[in-house]
């Protein structure tokens, strides 16, 4: 008897197993996000900063492919409403937790709480998640992880990680920022105060104030190497205007994905990185058992933040540092690495064949006659609308928006080209590199030029990366050199994309500054054929 009902026992383990093993697979992952707000000093001037479960900058979140997140955001700010986007996330098929205010959903009032649910089937690599409502991109940040399956992660050949998170900060508040830039005399962000890694950094002028339990507090953020290894360094640039480049002094760096796209490892002496751009490269600690000072700093504008240091520590180190050394080169013209124009993929990218007419987006700066100045996309400076867009769409008011704020409207499954051209507006001569970025999809990077794009410039289609990001470099006259006048062709690049995710999508350039200032465009894909709403999907 008692061999029988082992025997039952046994049996119906097994089954239980076989029939749970679909299912098992994926596995439902919670994350809370709890948002508050209080004094800090990252850079060791106290201001007011945002902290997620009471860590600043927000912690990392850890995920294999086959798992669905869910998210819960609470908004515990004083007063601001805030939304959280997992940038270059696909979000298929659920284009409501995208996280964009104004977009994807009515951002959360203080005080109120959302929960996100999603999974990242078809993606792997280095992400970011950030706050999407106004100027706040600005204040809270963090990594995304989406580790590839085994057998993918086992032909990379690294022994480890280590996440390196890059970022600016300036210490006047976003609401400051952002009451300057849409007023009229117009007021500009300027340069950040501080270049940050993982949070911190140090400035030259400290005001600690007498500082709360566990509040951050500056100094040079750590990374720790075991000699002989090998290491997979996720760098994420989280900064709001800065193009940084990152050194490690005396390592060959390998980079071997962008933006969730495995490359050729390629070795580069240095790396360049836009806002809302991730890089893994590889690199083994093989040197004198030290303190490295590793450095980022803002390319392509006159000035940069020389305070972007952190420490490469190897654990076997005999000695410490703790002052970097003096100065970090001098601005002046880049050496035009055009880094992205040198990336390989790892396999060959199955590119689909251009669909119809390509989209021409032009963009300057235009000064308005209330004395204000904005940033035009394709003549039209963007305005979100107050409702979010994917609501209007549920609501059918799409129709009843302003010119300034209707989506363009994108048939499901079409493969859409567009060209990015940047352009001299009329006010300074100067022309600025943009990072473009795409929500709802991953793109194909055609490549990118010099002065005006025409149709005979055919698209490199064989080395393109799909990603989520992308630079318009200014080829010519960036700050530190001569004004050209305006109506000059600064330089472009091309994107395609297959439009198979229905849903409300913002296109805008990664700058915060210029999202705020209108330089974004707006697509509702798939109209006909986006997926009903939740069932109490919050509408705030
Ligand atoms: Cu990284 Cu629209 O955002
Ligand atoms: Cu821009």
């Amino acid at each position: 008897m008692r061999l029988f009902g082992l025997w039952i026992w046994i049996l119906s383990s097994v089954l239980a197993l076989a029939a749970a093993e679909p299912a098992s697979r994926v596995a439902v992952k919670s994350f809370d996000l709890n948002i508050t707000e209080s004094i800090g000093a990252p850079d060791c001037y106290a201001k007011t900063i945002r902290y997620i479960n009471g860590k600043y900058p927000a912690p990392a979140i850890h995920v294999d492919q086959s798992d669905r997140l869910r998210v819960t955001v609470r908004n515990g700010l004083e007063s601001e409403a805030i939304s959280i986007h997992f940038h270059g996330i696909r979000q298929l098929g659920t284009p409501w937790y995208d996280g964009t205010s104004h977009v994807s959903q009515n951002a959360i009032p203080a005080g109120k709480e959302m929960t996100l649910e999603f999974s990242v089937k078809d993606q792997s690599g280095t992400f970011l998640y950030h706050a999407h409502n106004a100027m706040q991109e600005l204040s809270i940040f963090g990594a995304v992880i989406i580790n590839e399956p085994a057998e993918v992660r086992k032909t990379l050949h690294y022994d480890d990680e280590r996440t390196i998170v890059l970022s600016d900060s300036w210490h006047n508040s976003s609401l400051a920022q952002e009451t300057g830039l849409l007023g009229a005399p117009f007021k500009w962000v300027g340069d950040p105060q501080s270049l940050l890694t993982n949070g911190i950094t140090l400035s030259p002028n400290c005001s600690y104030l007498p500082m709360p339990q566990g509040a951050t507090t500056g100094g040079y953020a750590v990374t720790i190497v075991e000699p002989k290894k090998t290491y997979r360094f996720r760098i994420i640039n989280a900064a709001t205007l800065n193009f940084l480049r990152f050194d490690i002094p005396g390592h060959t760096m390998r980079v071997i994905e962008a933006d969730g796209t495995l490359l050729k490892p390629t070795k580069i002496d240095h790396l360049e990185l836009n806002a809302g751009q991730r890089y893994s490269v590889l690199i083994t600690a093989d040197q004198e058992a030290k303190d490295y000072w590793m450095s980022s700093q803002a390319m392509w504008r006159k000035a940069s933040a020389q305070n972007g240091w952190s420490i490469l520590r190897y654990s076997n180190a005999k000695t410490q540092e703790s002052t970097p050394p003096a100065a970090l080169p001098a601005r002046g013209p880049e050496i035009p690495s055009w880094m992205e124009d040198q990336l390989r993929p790892l396999k060959p990218p199955r590119v689909p064949q251009q669909e119809g007419d390509t989209r021409f987006y032009n963009f300057s700066q235009v000064a308005l006659a209330d004395g204000t100045v904005r940033w035009q996309v394709a003549d039209r400076v963007y305005e979100l609308p107050d409702q979010a867009l994917l609501l209007q769409h549920y609501n059918n008011t799409i129709k009843n928006l302003p010119a300034a704020s209707k989506p363009v409207s994108i048939e499901r499954g079409r493969v859409v080209d567009i060209v990015l051209q940047s352009s001299v507006g009329n006010l300074n001569g100067v022309c600025e590199e943009h990072p473009f970025h795409l929500h709802g999809h991953s793109f194909w990077d055609l490549g990118g030029g010099n002065g005006t794009w025409h149709s005979g410039i055919k698209a490199d289609v064989n080395n393109a990366i799909l990603r989520d990001t992308v630079t318009v470099y200014p080829y010519r006259s960036a700050y530190f050199q001569t004004p050209l006048p305006a109506g000059t062709s600064c330089g472009w690049r091309r994107i395609r994309f297959v439009a198979d995710n229905p849903g409300a999508w913002l296109l805008h350039c990664h700058i915060v500054a210029h999202l705020v200032m209108g330089m974004a465009e707006s697509f509702i894909v798939g109209e006909s054929n986006i997926p009903a709403l939740p069932p109490h999907f919050p509408i705030f």
